[in-house]
């Protein structure tokens, strides 16, 4: 039966990755995956993460299961990072499992919603990270676009948005990024989180967040903004978070899915449910980032230095952000790219063409995802003059 299979294209990003590997232009710029580098151009391991893996080996005791929850500890300090004191912890109207990665924790959310409401359509930003869409189909979800992005105006399309919304059902649920949207970088302000708040109250859908740049955009509170005031206002949300890129721990596939019901009497029904979602993909967990995670934020030497080694990794990116402007202008580039600093978080879309995006992998061994998205973080010191040179040439008429 295998000779029946169609092969499947590789994915976009994961493809780019492949391709940029075997690139031997030494010259070669990798803007694609959503993976942080330094001003060396590697992705090293946070020294918080190191000392807390230290802390693992000498004082882990067993290697038992760990249960489907995953690790009880690291569960409440995500929760805590997303709400801080916020009322849906103090009520009791907050469960949380910790997943493989935070698409891990996407698709417990998406095989959760369909066990609350087989009929849910699930409506996702125009764009949005591709996977979100593959994901929720391969869930057997419905999948809506709702529009976000004008390419023109390279900002929200504030009126378009909420026109599609308020035609969502009640029962039906709509994704959002808490910040540093993927793939714009556009995020929402807090008046147009209020917005959203108001029509998702008004029209009964249930928001589902997904922050996996907590930190990454003005910082670790601020980043939460939009999602706690969305907690005050609807009676139930699903987060879905991630510790990839703010711990630095891409492998080791450690995100959480958390659920806040309206009343804490029916909790427990919910972590069942979510349980036995668990349980019917992966049974549970790997332990290992967790316990990364959970060493650092139980000592406060250890968050403290986690604190820095995120805020080095938010503003060397955000440097850049004034660097492209500033280096484009510099080779004479005429079109304003002053949005880019309008944006959060480790992605903004270029706004050049397809075949101009093809020009710059092909002549410069530059590489960024198809529609545009660069990653901000693969520019450094060694690069940068590069990038803005071969960019105002593809540009130039
Ligand atoms: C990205 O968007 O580049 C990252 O989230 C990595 C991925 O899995 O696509």
């Amino acid at each position: 039966m295998f000779s029946q299979l169609q092969p499947v294209a590789t994915d976009p990003i994961l493809g780019l990755m492949a391709a940029y590997k075997e690139d031997p232009n030494p010259l070669k710029v990798d803007l694609g995956v959503g993976v942080y580098k330094d001003e060396q151009g590697h992705t090293a391991v946070l020294d918080c993460v190191k000392k807390a893996e230290q802390l693992r080996l000498t004082q882990e005791t067993t290697k038992t299961y760990i249960g489907m929850a995953g690790d009880l500890s690291f569960n409440a300090h995500i929760e805590k990072l997303a709400f801080g004191s916020h009322k849906v912890l103090l009520e009791g109207r907050t469960t949380t499992a910790h997943t493989p990665g935070g698409t891990g924790a996407l698709r417990v959310a998406a095989e959760f919603i369909k066990k609350a409401n087989p009929n849910a359509t699930i409506w996702v930003s125009k764009p949005t990270w591709a996977n979100h869409i593959s994901m929720f189909q391969a869930a057997g979800l419905t999948v809506k676009e709702y529009t976000y992005y004008d390419y023109s105006s390279k900002g929200l399309n504030e009126e378009a948005m909420f026109t599609e919304l308020a035609q969502v059902q009640a029962g039906d649920v709509v994704l959002v990024h808490a910040c540093c949207h993927n793939p714009s970088g556009m995020d929402l302000n807090f008046a147009q989180w209020q917005r959203f708040a108001a029509l998702a109250k008004d029209k009964g859908f249930t928001p589902m967040v997904d922050m996996a740049y907590q930190g990454f955009g003005l910082g670790l509170d601020e980043d939460t903004a939009g999602l706690r005031h969305l907690a005050n206002e609807v009676p139930e949300l699903i987060l879905c978070t991630s510790c990839s890129k703010n711990f630095g721990l891409y492998r080791e596939r450690i995100g959480a899915v958390s659920v806040v019901v309206a009343d804490a009497k029916v909790l427990e029904t919910a972590r069942s449910v979510l349980l036995s979602v668990v349980r019917s993909i992966y049974s549970m967990p790997p332990a290992h980032g967790a316990i990364v995670v959970s060493h650092i934020l139980d000592s406060q030497e250890l968050t403290a230095l986690w604190h820095q080694e995120l805020a080095t990794m938010r503003n060397r990116i955000n440097q850049y952000r004034q660097l492209i402007i500033d280096k484009l202008a510099a080779e004479g580039v005429q079109q304003d790219f002053s949005f880019i600093t309008r944006q959060h978080g480790m992605f903004s879309f270029l706004g050049i063409t397809p075949a101009q995006i093809e020009q710059l992998r092909r002549d410069y061994s530059i590489y960024m995802v198809g529609s545009s998205r660069i990653s901000i973080a693969g520019l450094n010191h060694s690069n940068i003059d590069y990038f803005a040179k071969a960019v105002a040439a593809v540009l130039k008429p």
